[in-house]
């Protein structure tokens, strides 16, 4: 079943309002601030709509987080049953230092449709290439860019490949360097960063290497509705972790997802800028008023853009 479009307006305004209330936040030099400013405001923006709500991906399960923990319900409890996928703030350090990239993200699916990802890292690959074999977690760094070149038609010179930098990366670097791929690298954000390959305007073939599961889960839900490829393998390092998978129940933890065992059937995917990023603008105020830009996704009625609203503070 479809999920009714109104819901596609009233998840916009709850991200723009979260984007709202973190922005006065913005260059304070405190993450945890900017962050529960966000959760609050999400959370009770969330709690007024008709929906029967359960979180399946959130600030963490009940002993580390109050608010948006997973298995958290939300709504009123009037209307249908959704999966929620929240990151009320992606990017901490953009918030708290003032600079591009961060956002206010929710995505939701029917009930049973989104996956329940643990706060751990995962590894990941997106491309706008959706055919199998071409891109692949488990080829190596080089097959994946020769095999993107041939399809693309494109020298992997001519190729970008965005990713995190991060130490853990080195490797990946070294070789995409080798290959005189052109790196964007990124130093938070990798929501918006694997969603570059969404459009041919932000110039970028593929995301890899790893970040957050959860983010991992976002980014693909609207991966899904601009019809691009995305698969991830959560990473289980400590003993805490793999326990907590299992619980959540995840027997396989070496398992290579694919985007439809991440996300099925049809779902919303809202992104609002608190700050100015490649993929939305931040927050403006203007007299009594403020003005949000929002990437929205809504997969069955095929709606890809960026919504840009005026509410009254
Ligand atoms: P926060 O908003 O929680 O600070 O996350 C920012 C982020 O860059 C994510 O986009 C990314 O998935 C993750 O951190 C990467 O984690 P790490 O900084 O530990 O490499």
């Amino acid at each position: 079943m479809a999920i009714d479009k109104k819901f596609v307006d009233q998840l916009v305004k709850v991200t723009s309002k979260a984007a709202l209330a973190s922005s006065y936040l913005v260059g304070k030099k405190n993450k945890i601030a900017a962050d529960k400013a966000a959760v609050d405001s999400m959370r009770s923006n969330l709690n007024n709509l008709d929906i029967q709500g359960e979180i399946v991906i959130g600030e963490g399960e009940l002993d580390e987080a109050p608010m948006l923990y997973i298995g958290e319900k939300l709504g009123t409890s009037k209307g249908p049953g959704f999966d929620i996928a929240v990151d009320p703030l992606e990017g901490t350090n953009f918030a708290a230092n003032n600079l591009p990239g961060a956002l206010s993200v929710i995505a939701i699916a029917e009930k049973n449709n989104l996956f329940k990802a643990p706060e751990t890292y995962m590894e990941k690959i997106s491309t706008k290439v959706n055919e199998k074999n071409v891109i692949d977690l488990d080829f190596t760094v080089k097959e994946n860019i020769y095999n993107l070149s041939d399809y693309l038609n494109k020298n992997p010179e001519n190729l970008t490949a965005c990713i995190l930098n991060r130490p853990r990366h080195k490797k990946i670097i070294e070789e995409l360097k080798k290959l005189k791929v052109n790196i964007k690298l990124i130093t938070d954000g990798d929501v918006s960063g694997a969603l570059l390959v969404t459009e041919e305007k932000y110039n970028v073939d593929i995301f890899l290497g790893i970040g957050g599961g959860p983010e991992g889960v976002l980014a693909a839900t609207a991966l899904d509705a601009f019809n691009c490829n995305f698969q991830g393998r959560f990473l289980f390092k400590t003993e805490e972790d793999q326990v907590r998978a299992k619980k959540m129940g995840i027997n396989d933890l070496t398992k290579k997802y694919e985007l439809n065992e991440i996300i099925t059937g049809d779902s919303i995917f809202c992104a609002t800028g608190i700050t100015p990023s490649d993929l939305v603008a931040g927050i403006e105020i203007q007299g009594n008023d403020f003005v949000s830009e929002t990437l929205v996704t809504h997969k069955s009625s095929g709606l890809k853009k960026v919504i840009k609203l005026k509410q009254n503070l």
